[in-house]
């Protein structure tokens, strides 16, 4: 069964055609990066304009690149939530206008459980298992007990991870996307030269919680208080120290649901999981099987949306056209008092 995937969420525009949930055929991902740059950051209009110029000829790239036509498409899966609102509804448009047009089912495809489905696109993975989704906009650590089916243990109350990269490198100039220019910069840059605070939410209902408002502010605006004075104050030194303590935020938080679970198995996703130190350090954690997507799959492609939408399809969950585009999911960020 092959399946058309459709991912708009935020600036990448992707389409990927999958054979039987595993085997990509193609996986186009047209970035808008050169568009947002001169703005360190996506501007939600530009998106939505990019993609409704792109995603037809996205569309037909992945359909030559998989030498099939649409009628040797079975059905279609888009990302319906969550995302920008008015990338999500050109993606959720188009897809449902060929649906609708071939006669073929729509699935709608929540993002977050696509970026958790990615790994499974390169190997068998059993459920359950501890699932950690890193991303812009997203920072969860779940149990996923099913492709269609997590339990969050906890999120961020204030900025996502991949949020916080953006802003610091936004602040300091470094690069866009601030992640990869961050990732980039601290190979040269030393890792202790700051010691940044790192939040103890630990109590409670927020036990799993992380928060990064704290370190971004600390990083952007009070770096001398965490200076070691003696190290250069250099970009490379402070992306480096920056990077150590976002990821000991999180690596502390995962490894404390893993004990506490009882959850050998680590799966993780987004754009952050492809963080060199993060899976250097979590690669490094001994009794954990540790599994991230490789490093095309870790960020935003439609081939882990037509690779779900298989899944979804063989449980007879179609959608119909009533579907709309949902910018946020509220047990995915929750909202702290
Ligand atoms: O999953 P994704 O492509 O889009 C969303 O769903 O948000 O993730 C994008 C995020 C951005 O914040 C980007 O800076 C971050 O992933 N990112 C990274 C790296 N590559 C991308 N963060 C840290 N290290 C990286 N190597
Ligand atoms: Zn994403």
């Amino acid at each position: 069964m092959r399946v058309l995937g459709i991912e708009s969420s935020c600036d990448e525009c992707s389409a990927a055609v999958v054979e039987d949930g595993r085997r990509i055929l193609s996986n186009v991902v047209l970035s808008q990066v050169d568009f947002h740059r001169p703005f360190y950051g996506v501007v939600p209009e530009i998106a939505s304009r990019k993609h409704v110029e792109w995603i037809h000829p996205v569309v037909e790239d992945a359909l030559g690149k998989a030498a099939a036509t649409l009628s040797q498409i079975d059905a279609l899966a888009v990302t319906y939530r969550p995302g920008l609102i008015g990338s999500l509804l050109v993606g959720l448009s188009y897809a449902k206008g060929l649906a609708w047009a071939l006669g073929k089912p729509l699935i709608g495809i929540d993002h977050i459980l696509a970026h958790l489905y990615a790994p499974h696109l390169e190997r068998d993975i059993d459920y359950p298992y501890l699932g950690l989704l890193v991303s812009g906009g997203h920072t969860i650590i779940a149990r996923v007990l099913r492709h269609d089916r997590i339990e969050v243990m906890g999120t961020t109350i204030d900025d996502a991870c991949g949020e916080a990269f953006d802003k610091v490198a936004k602040h300091y100039a470094i690069g866009f996307p601030g992640g990869v220019a961050i990732d980039r910069l601290s190979a040269t840059g030393n890792p202790k030269a700051f010691h940044f605070p790192k939040p103890s939410l630990h109590k409670g209902e927020a036990f799993y919680d992380v928060s990064y408002s704290g370190l971004k502010t600390a990083v952007i605006r009070q770096l001398d208080q965490f200076w070691d004075g003696r190290s250069e104050k250099s970009l490379a030194n402070i992306a480096a120290s920056f990077q150590r303590a976002a990821v000991d935020i999180l690596v502390d938080r995962v490894l404390a649901a893993a004990a506490d679970t009882g959850m050998r198995r680590l799966v993780a996703g987004g754009g952050v999981a492809a963080n060199s130190y993060l899976r250097a350090r979590l690669a490094a954690e001994e009794g954990l099987e540790v599994i991230f997507p490789s490093l095309a799959l870790c960020t935003d492609n439609a081939a882990m949306v037509a690779g779900l939408g298989y899944q979804v399809l063989r449980d007879g969950k179609v959608s119909d056209f009533t579907l709309n585009a949902e910018a946020r999911v509220p047990m995915f960020k929750r909202a702290y008092p």
